[in-house]
């Protein structure tokens, strides 16, 4: 179980403290599947990297499974059983797809198993596996590499921030199915960052954060209707901050 607790987090802005975070308080049970979403810039990749220890909060605190984590490092966190995948996933220069596999494991992964783990991203391991992980990769290739790094080993809860961003629309069936599988196993948690309604709408709870506060939490059932409502699919939560979130305030 995952317990977040009164999360704040500033950055420095033109010699001035602007609040990015505020008050952020909520919790993922284990096997549930919380989606958050809301408006561009209302601070859930900054949420996500905090999680992650990549960013420190100013205040609050972060337990994991009945241990304190906030302070801990990244590597720790990722030992403590965090995954994460980045909105916009690093390159790593020098690095093949196969050795970036192996190091995400943790150990040494045989050629079928490297294969299943790219298939279930939608990619064709003769064609990548000994292909360098770095620039030359395309924006939904790397997003789906980086994807399958954190499908390759088991973690307590999987942070996957808009893993919709760039994938092309096999591959994001694709998708949809493994973490319906990795929902319906219930072994793992998941934290899914979204815009999406066909994520959004896989929830076990919602999650709306905006302008850096919680907006709103709870049942799917209760929270869809208020994020899509007219708007025939497209998630209310995308309009312009400030804009205010249909049916949501
Ligand atoms: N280091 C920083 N310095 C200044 N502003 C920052 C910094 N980090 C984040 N922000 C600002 O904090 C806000 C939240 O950013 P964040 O990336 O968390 O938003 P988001 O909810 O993930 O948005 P999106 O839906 O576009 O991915 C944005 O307004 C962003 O510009
Ligand atoms: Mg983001």
């Amino acid at each position: 179980m995952l317990q977040v607790e009164h999360l704040s987090y500033d950055v420095q802005e033109e010699g001035r403290q602007a609040e990015i975070l505020s008050d952020v308080s909520f919790s993922v049970k284990d096997g549930e599947m919380l989606v958050i979403t809301g408006p561009n810039g209302g601070g859930k990749s900054t949420l996500a990297k905090i999680l992650m220890g990549i960013n420190q909060p100013m205040s609050g605190r972060i337990v994991l499974n009945g241990t304190d984590i906030t302070n801990m490092p990244i590597d720790e966190r990722a030992k403590a059983g965090i995954g994460f995948a980045f909105q916009q996933p690093p390159r790593f220069k020098g690095m093949t797809v196969r050795r970036l596999l192996h190091l995400a494991a943790g150990r040494g992964l045989s050629e079928d198993e490297c294969c299943d783990l790219l298939s279930s991203v939608g990619l064709c391991a003769v064609e990548y596996i000994d292909r360098d992980a770095d620039a030359t990769l395309s924006g939904g290739e790397m997003k789906r590499i980086e994807i399958a790094t954190v499908l390759a080993k088991h973690h307590d809860i999987c942070i996957f921030d808009e893993p919709e961003a760039g994938i092309d629309l096999w591959s994001f069936s694709m998708l949809i199915k493994r973490f319906e599988q990795i929902h319906k196993d219930k072994k793992e948690s998941l934290i899914l960052i979204s815009h999406q309604e066909r994520i959004i709408q896989m929830a076990d709870r919602i999650m709306v954060i905006s302008d850096g506060k919680v907006e709103s939490v709870g049942e799917t059932a209760a929270i869809m209707p208020q994020l899509f409502s007219g708007n025939e699919g497209v998630c209310a939560c995308r309009q312009q901050k400030g804009g205010g979130l249909c049916g949501v305030e």
